[in-house]
Order: structure tokens, then C-alpha cells, then sequence
């Protein structure tokens, strides 16, 4: 997704916007550019498509801007293919734009500018916007920028120099995240917080419509009447190091490791008294106990956690869930009402579907729960209720720590719900979390334990063309992270697979050159899923089993080409030791394949436009 960076301070802005722009690298990008008022107050701007040291390769060729203010952007192409012409920022003589989101109505836009002998030299909306706010202008920038804002329309996120206004930058946005950052004699836009923790924790969240003015040494707003606000200061609490990859090769890598801390830290402080408890967020005994459905609402990683969950509670709960993707929920006239809880699950808080299901579940009168592991984002501030997964800074565009932090809420909520309900006593209640709270441990071990045999077995991946994953109950919900996981960064195609569901059609798939995963960690379900890998088998599949030493114990050798075994836990929570081995071998075979698991082709760590 497009990121955005702008600053104004003393530091060289050059620079300061490259390495800015590095931290949003994560987001995903095609392209990259910088605008900064040079020596003579005249804005330079060096643009370059693809990866962000073909920019740099540039600035050092002909020379980098020199000067003290300026606006960056990485862009993640829309409208128009990644070229050098279509890279921000975009100008019209007047002011120069960076800009995230999509201007739905730019087509109309840009006739009626065309009408006006406005020319385009890109196919963007966003020069629409550089040049409607230049058509618009009459001296004053915030009166200009609120005259256009009342004739956009989208979801979108803009950062604007404006010619005769060498010492500052503006910022304004409507549903796309912006934040602006403040230090001792320096001001700073991102696209998110981790972009400037180098340089401050200290930031402002921009509301919708409000617009910002940036200078060196002083930040103000003013509210979508252009009456002057004053905002709440906000404090990071993540901090640098943890946005960075301290040794590792990969994001994606440091993230798996950082899975056992992620789960205590989220786990260890809603648990009172040996009971979980929610109460922080005012899901009270008494309100969980009234409950008579629950649908879950999320979009990839995130959705797959909510299908855990649904395992999960309604055998321990037997509260019926009902697991939705967003885009389809959002569109599909869902029968949702007062008295219902909707569940949205997000780690950025702001994916732009989620937000949708999240806002049309209030306006049907739902109660809306969000676990949402980004603080401040916009699910969290709409949400009724909020669940911080406290995950930390998650960078890899692949999900890892932010699924296990929010599976292990749904166990939290799950075990919560049972005991409201009455379908689990005190004690079973204490066991079971008793157990979550001894995960990260048996996570830790797990990690160091599989590594080796997933290195290798992702090793005998890198050729394949086409994978299938396959689990009955948890491992079918688990088998579907799995394939996500593996597709995304290793560009492999891979489907999920309730195995059972094989013999109605997907089976004439098989052959020798389609591998099969199979999960096999539910001992009730096992001879069930081996009756299954023996059909695949039989019928020339190389197959990977990833079982527990109990369930290995009773498979024959010789049905399975390799196994990856992890040690027997409490069967409900085995997709938290299970989803491990399913991780770190997509992380394999991706690098075994050249790729850079961190920033997967055509994928955006945050999917603010639909
Ligand atoms: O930020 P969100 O959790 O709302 O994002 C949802 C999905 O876009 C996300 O989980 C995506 O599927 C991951 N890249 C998968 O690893």
C-alpha cells in the first residue's frame, strides 16, 4: 500500500525521507519519490519506479535536493502501471502532492479540469488532485485544500507543499491513516508510526478532514469548519529496535521468533485469578453470558484466526460463530441486528473492508468487538469494545505474530464465554488457561525444534507448481493459514482442503507432482486424515504430515514422505504449536526460490482501498 512521508526540520529532508521512506518498505511498493524545497525555495522532486535503491541510485546521479522540507512516498500503483511518470509526488504548477487512498470520482474530475485546458501528463487520480487544488487555489492553502476536499470523493491520504510556502507542508485525509510527529524543532507526516520512531515517539493522530500545517518548529490543526484544534498528544509504545531486524535476515524470521514474548504479553494480563478476564474491554460475565451468536468478520490471516476461533467456541462454548470475509459480508445484505455481537479481527485496524463490516454492523445495532493489534487505528476507535493483541510492530507483509496474538485472544474470549455459559467448570476453566499461559514456552521449543526438517523439507518444495493442504476440525481451520502463508511468499499455488471434502472432486487433482500437506494434530480426527493421505499417497502425492509424537506414534511408516513432528499439548490448542511448522516452512521455501519473503509481489502490508 502507498506510504507517505514528509518532513520539515533542520536535519538534511533528503534524507531524512529516504529513511523514512525505508520504513514503510513493509507496506509493499512499486515505486518511490521525493519533493523538497531546495536552497532557493524551489521544489526539486526525483521520482523512480521500483524498489527504493533505484531512488537512491538516482539522488546520487544527479545530485539529491538539498534542503530542509519536504514530502516522500512510496506508491503501490492503482491507477496507471508503475512507471517513473506515475510515481509520486505529482505536481500542477502551483503544488506538489504525495498521496495514498484512491479519488473514486477523479474520472469526472479530470474532464472537468480538461474542460478548463488543464493538461495531465500521468494516468493517476492523484494528479487530478495536484492539479484541482492549483485550479483552486486563491492564496490561502487551507482554504484551498478544504475547498477541494468538499469535491473529492474516496478514501485517501495526502501530503501538499505549495510553491509559496517554502516552510511548510500540509496534511490532511479522509478514512486512509496519517499521523503527524513531533520532536525538539522538527515536524514529521507518516503513513504510520514505525516510519519515524528513529526520530520520535511523539505523534498526533490526524482525524478525518482535519488538516495539519507542518514547520520546523511548530504542528497545528484545524477541524473540517477550519476551526483551530487542539489535539491529544500521543506516545509510542513501540519502539525502535523492535521495528527493526536485529540480526535476522528477515521480518518474517525475527517475527516467528518473537512469537513466544508476543503471546505472554498478550495473554498474561487478562488473566485474574487464574481465570481469564476481559473486563477491560466491557465484555463482562454477565453480558457474555446472553450471547446467542457470534460472527466474526476479517479479511485473510486474520479471518483464518477467526476460524479457529469458531472451532474453538463452539466446542467449548456452544455458542454457534459464524466466520465471514469482510469484502463478501459487507456487500451480501447480512442478517445482523441489535442484540448481536460482531467480531472484527485486524492487525493493521484498517483495512478498508473490515472497516466497512465494522461500520454497517453499528448501523444495523450490533455490538462491535475488534482485536486489533495497531492502538489508535480506526477499527479500534470505532469498535464498541477493543482487544489490543499486544504483538508488537508487525513488518513482514506475511502475518505470523499478529495471527498466534490473535488466536490466543479467541482462546481467551473462548474460555471466558464457556465459563459464562456455564458449559465449563471453574476448575476446567482454570486448566485451559492455565495451559494458554504455558504456550510460550512450547512455542519456543517448537521453533528451534522444526526448524532444521522445515528447511530441508522446504528445500524439496522450490519446484513445485501446486500444493494442497489438508486437516479435518482446528487442522482444517490451521491448513488454511498454512496454504496463505505459503502462497504468499513463495508464489507457489496452494489451496486448503477439509479432507474429507477430497473425494467430491478436488482429488483428481492428485498426482506425483502435487504435493499434500496434511496436518494431523486432533487424535479423535487422525485415522480419519491418514485414510486420506493414503488415498493421496496411493494415487503418487509426496506428502508432508505434520502430526504430534502421539499421532505419529500410531501412523505405519511409509505413508508420509516426511514428517514433521511436534510435541502432543492440549488438543484445543494445538493450532498455536501447529501453525509453527506451517510458518517456518513457507518461510523456506521462499527464500529457497529468491524471493524476499519480507515484501511478496503485487501484496501490501495494509489494504486501505477496496
Ligand atoms: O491488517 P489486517 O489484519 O486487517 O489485514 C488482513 C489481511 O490483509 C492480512 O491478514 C493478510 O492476509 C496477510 N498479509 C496475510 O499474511
Amino acid at each position: 500500500m502507498c506510504g507517505i512521508v514528509g518532513y520539515a526540520g533542520p536535519r538534511d529532508c533528503s534524507e531524512v525521507l529516504v529513511s523514512t521512506l525505508t520504513n514503510l518498505e513493509y507496506r509493499g511498493y512499486d515505486s518511490a519519490g521525493i519533493a523538497v524545497f531546495d536552497e532557493k525555495n524551489i521544489i526539486e522532486t526525483v521520482k523512480s519506479e521500483g524498489k527504493l535503491s533505484n531512488l537512491k541510485n538516482k539522488l546520487e546521479t544527479l545530485g539529491k535536493p538539498e534542503g530542509h522540507i519536504g514530502i516522500g512516498h512510496t506508491r503501490w500503483a492503482t491507477h496507471g502501471e508503475p512507471s517513473d511518470v506515475n510515481s509520486h509526488p505529482h505536481s500542477a504548477p502551483r503544488v506538489t502532492i504525495v498521496h495514498n487512498g484512491i479519488i473514486e470520482n477523479y474520472q469526472e474530475l479530470k474532464e472537468f479540469l480538461t474542460g478548463k485546458g488543464k493538461t495531465f501528463i500521468s494516468e493517476t487520480d492523484t494528479e487530478v488532485v495536484a492539479q484541482l487544488l492549483d485550479y483552486y487555489y486563491d492564496g490561502d492553502p487551507i482554504t484551498t485544500i478544504d475547498k477541494v476536499m468538499g469535491e473529492v470523493t474516496g478514501s485517501f491520504a495526502l501530503g501538499i507543499m505549495f510553491a509559496e510556502f517554502p516552510d511548510r507542508i500540509y496534511a490532511v485525509r479522509r478514512e486512509s491513516p496519517l499521523i503527524v510527529g513531533v520532536a525538539d524543532g522538527e515536524s514529521f507526516i507518516a503513513s504510520d508510526v514505525t516510519a519515524i520512531l528513529q526520530y520520535t515517539k511523539n505523534y498526533y493522530l490526524l482525524e478525518h478532514d482535519e488538516i495539519a500545517t507542518l514547520t520546523r518548529d511548530s504542528v497545528s490543526f484545524v477541524d473540517k469548519y477550519l476551526n483551530p484544534i487542539e489535539k491529544e498528544l500521543k506516545v509510542a509504545d513501540w519502539d525502535r529496535e523492535a521495528a527493526q531486524k536485529a540480526g535476522y535476515p528477515h521480518f518474517m524470521i525475527k517475527e516467528i521468533n518473537e512469537q513466544p514474548t508476543a503471546i505472554s504479553t498478550t495473554v498474561n494480563p487478562r488473566i485474574r485469578g487464574g481465570l481469564p478476564n476481559l473486563d477491560e474491554c466491557g465484555l463482562t460475565l454477565d453480558i457474555l453470558k446472553d450471547l446467542k451468536s457470534i460472527t466474526v468478520v476479517a479479511c485473510g490471516t486474520a479471518m483464518h484466526a477467526g476460524m479457529v476461533g469458531k472451532y474453538v467456541i463452539e466446542d467449548i462454548a456452544r455458542v454457534p460463530v459464524n466466520v465471514d470475509i469482510a469484502s463478501e459480508f459487507r456487500y451480501r445484505n447480512p442478517i445482523i441486528g441489535e442484540g448481536d455481537l460482531v467480531i472484527i479481527i485486524s492487525q493493521s485496524g484498517e483495512t478498508a473492508d473490515s472497516l466497512a463490516a465494522l461500520r454497517l454492523s453499528k448501523q444495523r445495532g450490533a455490538k462491535v468487538l475488534a482485536i486489533v493489534n495497531a492502538k489508535g487505528s480506526s477499527i479500534a476507535r470505532e469498535a464498541d469494545m477493543v482487544i489490543y493483541t499486544l504483538a508488537g510492530p508487525e513488518i513482514a507483509v506475511a502475518s505470523t505474530k499478529a495471527y498466534i496474538t490473535q488466536i490466543s485472544v479467541m482462546y481467551l474470549f473462548a474460555f471466558e464465554l464457556a465459563l459464562a455459559k456455564g458449559t465449563v467448570s471453574t476448575a476446567e476453566c482454570k486448566r485451559l488457561t492455565s495451559a494458554l499461559q504455558k504456550m510460550p514456552e512450547a512455542v519456543k521449543y517448537v521453533i528451534e525444534s522444526v526448524d532444521e526438517i522445515c528447511q530441508y523439507v522446504g528445500s524439496k518444495l522450490i519446484t513445485a507448481d501446486s500444493l494442497l493442504y489438508i486437516g479435518r476440525g482446528l487442522d482444517y481451520a490451521l491448513s488454511m493459514e498454512g496454504s496463505l502463508k505459503l502462497k504468499e511468499v513463495s508464489y507457489i499455488h496452494s489451496e486448503s482442503y477439509a479432507a474429507g471434502e477430497l473425494k467430491h472432486g478436488t482429488i483428481s487433482l492428485i498426482d506425483d507432482e502435487m504435493p499434500v500437506i496434511a496436518v494431523a494434530t486432533q487424535s479423535d480426527l487422525i485415522e480419519k486424515t491418514i485414510s486420506n493421505v493414503v488415498e493421496v499417497k496411493s494415487r503418487g502425492a509426496k506428502v508432508i504430515l505434520v502430526c504430534t509424537d502421539s499421532c505419529a506414534n500410531k501412523i505405519k511408516d511409509g505413508i508420509a514422505d516426511y514428517k514433521i513432528i511436534i510435541p502432543h499439548i492440549d488438543e484445543l490448542l494445538m493450532p498455536i504449536t501447529a501453525v509453527l511448522p506451517l510458518q517456518i516452512l513457507a518461510y523456506y521455501t521462499s527464500v529457497n526460490r529468491g524471493n524476499n519473503p519480507d515484501q511478496p509481489r503485487n501484496l501490501a502490508k495494509s489494504v486501505t482501498v477496496e
